[in-house]
């Protein structure tokens, strides 16, 4: 496996990579990988003979406030797990991956409003800069995003086709553990106490979706199934709860199996995690 520094070192594996006849598949990351960045890994590997991950940790996706600043960095573990799964190229940039003096700026107005998009302002500016980057600096045939991200992977589609982009995006299920709890990098952070009482985020959607599922279509009460999961536990703080329509993340009218998505971010304690569910 190669590691990949800068943009021209990894043009010139894809490009031998191209020349051989092999397509290129590209898993952007921000490390601190875990069985949901590998299962991203298998997808790509699934549909290209030549993968890329990329590891950097996005500056200009995080607040001020935000944990960019500590956000885990096991960047050897990265690359044993990287190699054990078969992957060609670890592309990871240092922060001259953005001209000291930078001044472009992707931004999606519409999928990127609301949701985490409320709650983090310039998140998905920053989310979507990098992407273009990593695409553009990969040419990759196909990238893979986790389902986890809703709100994420509906900016990159948007991005990929209002600009053209030549890239097949595919989509890869949310990796739970067998707790339920959604795969996260963050996850790390919880202590045994705050883990308990995000298990509730899970359990909360499931009980809504079932809810949905025996035939209620009112969104309301479908929302108040999950909330008043969510409220039993104090260890939970709630940021939003919402029903939303699976293309557009606008709020679902009807709760409406195979079209409307509860979708979730909530701290426990000062870690915030987000999940989502399709009724
Ligand atoms: O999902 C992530 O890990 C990041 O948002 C991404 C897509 C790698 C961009 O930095």
């Amino acid at each position: 496996m190669l590691l990949a520094r800068t943009v021209p070192e990894l043009r010139a594996a894809v490009e031998a990579a191209r020349a051989a006849g092999k397509a290129v598949g590209l898993v952007p990351t921000m490390g601190c990988l875990h069985e949901g960045h590998l299962s991203l890994v298998d997808l790509a590997r699934s549909r290209a003979a030549f993968t890329v991950v990329s590891i950097f940790v996005n500056p200009t996706q995080f607040g001020p406030k935000e944990d960019f600043a500590r956000y885990p960095r096991p960047f050897e573990e990265d690359c044993r797990l990287c190699a054990a799964r078969g992957v060609d190229v670890v592309f990871a940039p240092g922060a001259d991956f953005y001209a000291a003096d930078a001044s472009t700026w992707v931004e999606e107005t519409a999928v990127s409003q609301g949701l985490c998009g409320e709650h983090r302002p310039g998140h998905f500016r920053g989310v979507a800069t990098v992407v273009l980057k990593l695409l553009n600096a990969a040419r990759a045939d196909v990238a893979v995003f986790g389902r986890k991200d809703l709100q994420q992977l509906a900016v990159i589609r948007r991005l990929v086709r209002d600009l053209d982009v030549p890239v097949e995006i595919l989509e890869a299920p949310t990796a739970r553990d067998s707790d339920g709890l959604a795969m996260s990098s963050r996850n790390r952070y919880l202590s045994p106490a705050e883990r308990a009482a995000a298990l509730v985020i899970p359990a909360a959607l499931a009980a809504a979706a079932s809810l949905a599922r025996a035939g209620e279509r009112d969104p309301a009460k479908v929302l108040a199934a999950a909330r008043a999961r969510l409220a039993a536990e104090p260890g939970l703080r709630l940021q939003y709860l919402e029903l939303v329509d699976a293309d557009t993340l606008r709020p679902a009218p009807a709760a409406e199996p195979g079209r409307a998505v509860l979708a979730v971010a909530a701290f426990a304690g000062a870690t915030r995690l987000i999940d989502n569910l399709a009724l």
